[in-house]
């Protein structure tokens, strides 16, 4: 980071961004990328630039980018939101999306866009059910958007080319600064005339970076370095569920097909489990269901630190 060559980004002059934008994009199979500060302008700027002011986007009941977000393509590009709920394996069913399509009539919004998210809650879409959405919205008219804040971890899973996965999308946001660790960033994926429209919006939403080449350069060495170690993360990820599911905890086995573990605790025991692992110097979240993540700086041993963790809970919760 310290040794890359910068300029300024805002007029297109930084190198390491050009370089990490061209680097994304050729992975993707797509023929722009943008570096952006995070996943959520990401996302912003892709509902932005493919919608109008009236229009609307088909979205997850829980996705980030209807849920997690604070609302920001309604409020800053007067885009609504319509959302359908998730099926229990991440998909959006292809009838839902249907029942919600408006009619072209003055009474509706225009339904411009489907955003669908993988993974999804760590769960990985079946490339079939993703190629079968690509036909709906073409069939349609719709715009496809994925939110892969987390796809490096399904292409790993499936042990298939980043292409292969977004190749089905006209837009893609894909994540740095997760599993991958680079500190800052995402880049979001498309072709040269939405990258275009979405360059505009960076600046207009204060994304446009000068010398951002240091943190661009994080993302180049992530992508170089940390994809396919996130198979690792993977291992380590099932190891701990089944340690939980083997200490009595409520972890669904089946959704643990990458990086994600959720526990399922009564809500009075939601908060102090979270506290009593931030004591042992673990840290959890999750808002309804407590969420475990594995990255690039947890190791086996961390993962045993953590079953112990939840044990030693049991005995004080129970005793
Ligand atoms: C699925 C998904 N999309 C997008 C984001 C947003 O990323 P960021 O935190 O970089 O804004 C997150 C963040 O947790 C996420 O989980």
């Amino acid at each position: 980071m310290a040794g890359a060559d910068v300029g300024d980004d805002v007029y297109g002059e930084d190198p390491t961004v050009n370089r990490l934008e061209n680097m994304v994009a050729e992975r993707a199979g797509m023929n722009a990328g943008l570096f952006v500060p995070s996943g959520t302008q990401g996302n912003l700027l892709a509902i932005l630039a493919h919608c109008e002011r009236g229009d609307e986007y088909i979205a997850g009941q829980q996705a980030h980018c209807y849920r997690f977000e604070g609302g920001g393509a309604a409020v800053l590009g007067g885009v609504q939101p319509q959302p359908v709920d998730f099926a229990p394996d991440g998909r959006l069913d292809l009838t839902d999306i249907k029942t919600m399509i408006k009619p072209l009539n003055d009474h509706f919004a225009v339904t411009r866009l489907v955003c669908l998210e993988n993974t999804q809650a760590g769960k990985v879409l079946p490339l079939d059910y993703q190629a079968q959405v690509h036909r709906f919205a073409t069939e349609h008219g719709l715009a496809l958007h994925l939110d892969g804040a987390r796809v490096l971890n399904a292409s790993v899973a499936q042990q298939v080319p980043l292409a292969t996965i977004t190749a089905r999308y006209h837009s893609a946001t894909i994540c740095l600064s997760k599993g991958l660790g680079a500190p800052v960033g995402s880049v979001l994926v498309g072709n040269s005339q939405l990258i275009a429209k979405a360059r505009r919006w960076r600046k207009m939403a204060g994304g446009g970076m000068r010398q951002a080449g240091i943190l661009a350069a994080a993302g180049i060495y992530a992508l170089d370095n940390h994809v396919e170690r996130l198979a690792d993360d993977h291992v380590r990820a099932a190891r701990l569920a089944v340690g939980l599911a083997n200490l009595g905890y409520a972890v669904n086995l089946a959704e643990v097909q990458t990086n994600m573990v959720f526990v399922d605790t009564p809500a009075s025991m939601h908060e102090p489990l979270i506290a009593h692992l931030r004591q042992e110097g673990i840290l959890a979240g999750g808002y309804e269901r407590l969420r475990l993540v594995t990255h690039l700086d947890v190791t086996d041993e961390d993962i045993d630190t953590t079953l112990k963790a939840f044990q030693a809970f049991q005995f004080v919760s129970f005793a």
